[in-house]
C-alpha cells in the first residue's frame, strides 16, 4: 500500500514530508519521492529503494523556503519498482503534480484518449495518467478545484490523491475514494495523509475523510467539498489518543488483528481492474499470452501451500483443469518429474522469496515447464524469474501469521479459475461451467459483506478462546474445501497460541486419529450447510460420542448438537471459505493473545522462510 502526505504550514515543509514518509514506512514500499514549488517551478525529487536514498538525493536540494509539500512512498502495483515510475509525477505542462495511492481502474482507456491529444507518458502507471487528465480537464474547468473534480469523477476504482499547482505554492488538494486518507488540523498548518501516523507528532486534530471528499487547503484554512457536486461538506475534527505505535496499527493492539480486519480492503483491491464493466469476465492481461493449461500444478508451503489445495477445487469445478498440489519442500527432491507441452506449474508465495518454493519454481522450469507466480511483493524472487506473475495486492503483511495474504490468495484462484474457465470454454460443457458472471457478482459483494460481519465473528472468537484456553491439544476437522481452512486453522492455533494442534480430512477421523479423543482433546469441526454436511455431522457425532467437546463452526439452519455452534454469515460453498478463514484467524488470535504470546513475532517463527 503506497504512503501519501500533503502538507501546507508554516515550517519548512520538506522536512515535514519526508518525515512524514517516515511514519508511513511500516506500510511498506519500493520507492519514495516529494514534490514542492520553487521559484513558480516545481522541483521533483524521487528515488528507488529506501527513503535514505531520496533524503540524500534532497540534501543536494534548496528546500527550506517551501512550505508546501506532498510525499509519497511507492508500493508498486502498475509498472515496476523504479525511479521512473515514482511519485510525484507531474503533467506534460509540469503545472501539476500528484501523489496516489490506489488502482484507476480504467486508466489505459483514459491513456489512449490522451495520448490521442497529444500527451506523452513517461512512466507504466495510472497516476501518470491521472494527473495529465486533470490537466486536460482545466481546459474546460480553468479553476483546478472543478478540473479535479471532474477529472476524478472520470476515474473508476480506489484513489487517495494529493495534488499541487506551481502557481500556487501554498495550496494543496487532496481527495479520497476507496483508500485511506485522513486530515490533519493543526494550528496554522493543515496536513493530508494515508494514516495518522504521519503527522501525529504535530496534530491530534483529525477529520477522517468520506469517500468522494475533495479537500482545498492552505497553512491557515481548509475547505472540503463533495466531489459530485462541490457543495461544501463540513466534517466535526476528532482527537487522536493513539500513541505513534498504536497509530501504526491503526488502533488494533496487534498488527496481525489489523490485517485480519484489513481482508474486505484487501478484496477489494485484488478485484480492481481485473472484472469487466460488463461485469462477466475476468480479465487477468499478465496471462493473456500463455494457453490454458490442460493440467496445473500448484507449489507451495505452509498457508500458501492450503491456498493452493482450497484452489485446487474451483480450479477443478470451474475450470475443468486437473490439478496436483504439491509441498515445495517434497516436490524439488521428486527427480521424475517431466512436464507435457500443456501443463503449467503455478507457485504461490507471499513474500516472492520463500527458499523452498524459489527452488522448486526453478527445478519446474530446467524440466521444461511454463512457471506462473502468484505473489504479494511486487519484483520478488519468484515474482521476477517466473514467466508471469499475477499480484495479490493485500500491502505488506507486518504479523508473521499470514492472513489477509491467504485471502487475497484464494481470491486471485477464484478468478484464475473463472478466466481459465472462459479460456477452455467449449459448449460440450456448457451444462457443467457455472454461470461466470453469477460468480463474479458473488466475489464483487464479498468485501462489504465480510466487513459487516468481522466485528460479530471477531466477539465469538474472544469467547470461545477464553473457554477453550486450558486445551493442550486440538483437532480441526473439515471436508471438501473446507478439508484446507481446516489446516489452515491447525497451523494458525499452534503457530500463535503453541497449542498442538491438527488439521485433519473429516473422514480420516476414523481411520486412527480418533483414537486420541478424550475430554480434554478438543475439536474445531467446520460443518457449513452443504452437501457434505451430513457426513461431517456424523463425525461430530463420533468425536462427542468419545467424550470430545466439539466447536461447530457452521453457516445455515444445521440441527447441530455440539457444545458450542458457532454460526458465520451464509455464502455459497466454496465462496464460504472467505467467511470461515478470518474465522479461525480470530480464534486463534483470541487465544495467543489471551495465553499471552507474542502474536505478532511468535517464537522461532520468520515472515519469510528464505533457508532451506
Ligand atoms: C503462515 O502463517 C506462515 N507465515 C508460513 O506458513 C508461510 O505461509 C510460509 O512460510 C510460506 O510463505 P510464503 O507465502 O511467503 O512463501
Amino acid at each position: 500500500m503506497c504512503g501519501i502526505i500533503g502538507y501546507a504550514g508554516c515550517r519548512p515543509a520538506v522536512p515535514v514530508v519526508t518525515e512524514g514518509l517516515h511514519r508511513l514506512e511500516y506500510r511498506g514500499y519500493d520507492s519514495a519521492g516529494v514534490a514542492f514549488v520553487r521559484d513558480r517551478s516545481f522541483c521533483v525529487i524521487r528515488a528507488k529503494g529506501r527513503l535514505s536514498a531520496l533524503e540524500e538525493k534532497l540534501a543536494a536540494v534548496q528546500t527550506a523556503t517551501s512550505t508546501c509539500a506532498m510525499g509519497h512512498t511507492r508500493w508498486a502495483t502498475h509498472g515496476v519498482p523504479a525511479e521512473r515510475n515514482a511519485h510525484p509525477h507531474c503533467s506534460n505542462d509540469n503545472s501539476l503534480a500528484i501523489v496516489h495511492n490506489g488502482i484507476i481502474e480504467n486508466f489505459q482507456e483514459l491513456k489512449a484518449e490522451l495520448a490521442e491529444k497529444g500527451y506523452v507518458f513517461h512512466s507504466e502507471t495510472d497516476t501518470e495518467v491521472l494527473v495529465n487528465l486533470i490537466a486536460e480537464c482545466r481546459k474546460d474547468e480553468p479553476e483546478l478545484l472543478r478540473a479535479f473534480a471532474a477529472a476524478l469523477r472520470r476515474a473508476h476504482g480506489a484513489y487517495a490523491v494529493c495534488l499541487m499547482e506551481r502557481n500556487a505554492p501554498d495550496t494543496f488538494y487532496a481527495a479520497r475514494m476507496s483508500a485511506p486518507l485522513i486530515f490533519g488540523v493543526g494550528t496554522g498548518e493543515n496536513f493530508a495523509a494515508s494514516d495518522i501516523p504521519a503527522f501525529l507528532h504535530y496534530t491530534r486534530k483529525v477529520i477522517f475523510l468520506d469517500d468522494g471528499d475533495i479537500v482545498q487547503a492552505t497553512a491557515k484554512e481548509y475547505n472540503m467539498f463533495r466531489l459530485e457536486d462541490l457543495e461544501p461538506v463540513a466534517h466535526e475534527p476528532q482527537t487522536v489518543l493513539w500513541d505513534m505505535q498504536a497509530a501504526q496499527k491503526s488502533g488494533y493492539k496487534h498488527y496481525m488483528l489489523k490485517e485480519i480486519f484489513e481482508q474486505p480492503r484487501v478484496m477489494t483491491e485484488a478485484l480492481a481492474g481485473r472484472i469487466s464493466e460488463q461485469g462477466d469476465t475476468v480479465l487477468l492481461p499478465e496471462l493473456d499470452n500463455l494457453p490454458a493449461p490442460a493440467r496445473l500444478y500448484i507449489v507451495a508451503c505452509g498457508t500458501s501451500w492450503h491456498s493452493a489445495l482450497w484452489g485446487r477445487h474451483l480450479l477443478e469445478d470451474w475450470a475443468r483443469v486437473p490439478v496436483q498440489v504439491e509441498l515445495a519442500s517434497e516436490f524439488r527432491h521428486r527427480d521424475n518429474f517431466l512436464f507435457k507441452k500443456d501443463e503449467m506449474v503455478l507457485v504461490i508465495s507471499q513474500s516472492g522469496e520463500t527458499a523452498d518454493t524459489l527452488a522448486a519454481l526453478r527445478i519446474a522450469k530446467e524440466r521444461g515447464a511454463t512457471v506462473i507466480g502468484l505473489c504479494n511483493v511486487i519484483g520478488s524472487s519468484i515474482a521476477r524469474e517466473a514467466a508471469a506473475v499475477l499480484y495479490t495486492r493485500a500491502g505488506p503483511e507486518i504479523s508473521v501469521a499470514s492472513t489477509k495474504a491467504m485471502c487475497s490468495q484464494m481470491l486471485m484462484l477464484a478468478l484464475l479459475a473463472l478466466y481459465w474457465q472462459a479460456r477452455r470454454h467449449n459448449p460440450d460443457e456448457s451444462s457443467r461451467c457455472p454461470p461466470r458472471r453469477q460468480w463474479i457478482s458473488a466475489l464483487v459483494s464479498l468485501p462489504p459483506m465480510l466487513g459487516d460481519a468481522l466485528s460479530a465473528m471477531h466477539e465469538t472468537a474472544r469467547r470461545l478462546s477464553r473457554k477453550y484456553a486450558q486445551a493442550r491439544n486440538f483437532f480441526y476437522l473439515g471436508r471438501g474445501h473446507c478439508f484446507p481452512l481446516a489446516l489452515e486453522g491447525a497451523l494458525k492455533l499452534k503457530e500463535l497460541s503453541y497449542i498442538h494442534a491438527e488439521g485433519y480430512a473429516a473422514g480420516e477421523m476414523k481411520h486412527g486419529p480418533i483414537a486420541l479423543i478424550d475430554s480434554a482433546f478438543p475439536t474445531f469441526a467446520i460443518a457449513l450447510d452443504d452437501p457434505l454436511f451430513p457426513k461431517t455431522k456424523s463425525n461430530i457425532m463420533e468425536v462427542q460420542a468419545r467424550q470430545g467437546k466439539v466447536i461447530a463452526l457452521t453457516n445455515g439452519e444445521t440441527d447441530l448438537a455440539a457444545d458450542d455452534v458457532w454460526t458465520i454469515p451464509r455464502l455459497p460453498s466454496p465462496l464460504a471459505g472467505f467467511v470461515v478463514l478470518p474465522a479461525l484467524q480470530l480464534f486463534s488470535y483470541e487465544m495467543a493473545d489471551y495465553l499471552g504470546k507474542d502474536v505478532d513475532q511468535p517464537r522461532n517463527l520468520a515472515k519469510s522462510v528464505t533457508v532451506e
